[in-house]
């Protein structure tokens, strides 16, 4: 079978350097990407988040989408949308932590791996986009921001751009020039610092801001408060400049 490296390494073949952003998405979300193959948080998966500790993350959610819908007068078509769902674990601990209550929404988990969807739990609408809107009610997401593809940027005595390559029939990373820096670089940092520049995040929370006409957007992810802050980071970069 063949793996997201050789998918990867055929694409670099035919079309040269890979930018980061495109490798991500195609090692993630490629036929052969981790999550479409199978890859999960859980106990028995992958990696561990909030939600598959125990009950007490849907708990404390599920009283802040009650909260919510009590703020704005408790209406009928309320909807709760969880993005980047998952097996759908927080969604069945929001499911039984609501279920004492007087609120008994819709609940849409958006969830990109079909394999996961498979995994959702009954009386749940279970859908691989975010629905367009209009929203009234509450739209989140836990870790989804940062499993979202983004470009890469490093500093070398200059802010360079990171690429995949092929090499002795190894992927490597390597550096190339980069036309256009955001703005909100800073000049310098120390050698080797990186940086992630979230634009398809950054897509995604306008999407999902505009598909709401009333309620919250509420998103987790543990990061620094602003990308820049990443930048005074020195990072233990291995690439190649070219
Ligand atoms: C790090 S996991 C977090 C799963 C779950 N929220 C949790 O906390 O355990 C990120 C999930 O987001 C999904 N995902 C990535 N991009 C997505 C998108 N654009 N829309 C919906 N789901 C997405 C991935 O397939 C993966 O299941």
């Amino acid at each position: 079978m063949r793996s997201a490296a050789d998918e990867i390494a055929a694409l670099v073949a035919a079309q040269g350097a890979l930018r980061f952003d495109e490798y991500m998405r195609i090692a993630l979300y490629g036929v052969n990407g981790f999550y479409v193959t199978g890859g999960s948080a859980g106990r028995r998966g992958d990696f561990i988040t909030s939600p598959e500790v125990g009950p007490l993350f849907g708990a404390v959610l599920a009283r802040f989408i009650v909260a919510e819908w009590e703020r704005l007068d408790r209406p009928g078509d309320f909807t709760v949308v969880e993005v980047g769902a998952g097996p759908g674990t927080l969604a069945r601990g929001i499911s039984a932590a609501l279920a004492p209550t007087s609120l008994s929404p819709r609940y849409v988990a958006v969830e990109v791996s079909a394999a996961q969807r498979r995994l959702h739990p009954a009386g749940i609408e279970s859908c691989a986009d975010l629905p367009g809107g209009p929203i009234t009610g509450v739209v989140f997401a836990n870790e989804l921001l940062d499993n979202l593809p983004f470009r890469l940027l490093v500093f070398d005595g200059g802010w360079r751009e990171a690429y995949i390559e092929v090499r002795d029939q190894r992927l490597v990373e390597v550096l190339h020039g980069c036309d256009q820096l955001p703005s909100w670089l800073p000049p310098s940092a120390p050698h080797g610092a990186r940086v992630p520049w979230q634009e398809e995040a950054s897509a995604w929370v306008r999407s999902a801001r505009s598909a709401l006409v009333a309620g919250s957007l509420l998103v987790f992810d543990y990061a620094t408060a602003r990308t820049a802050g990443c930048a005074p980071t020195a990072g233990t970069s291995a690439a190649a400049t070219t």
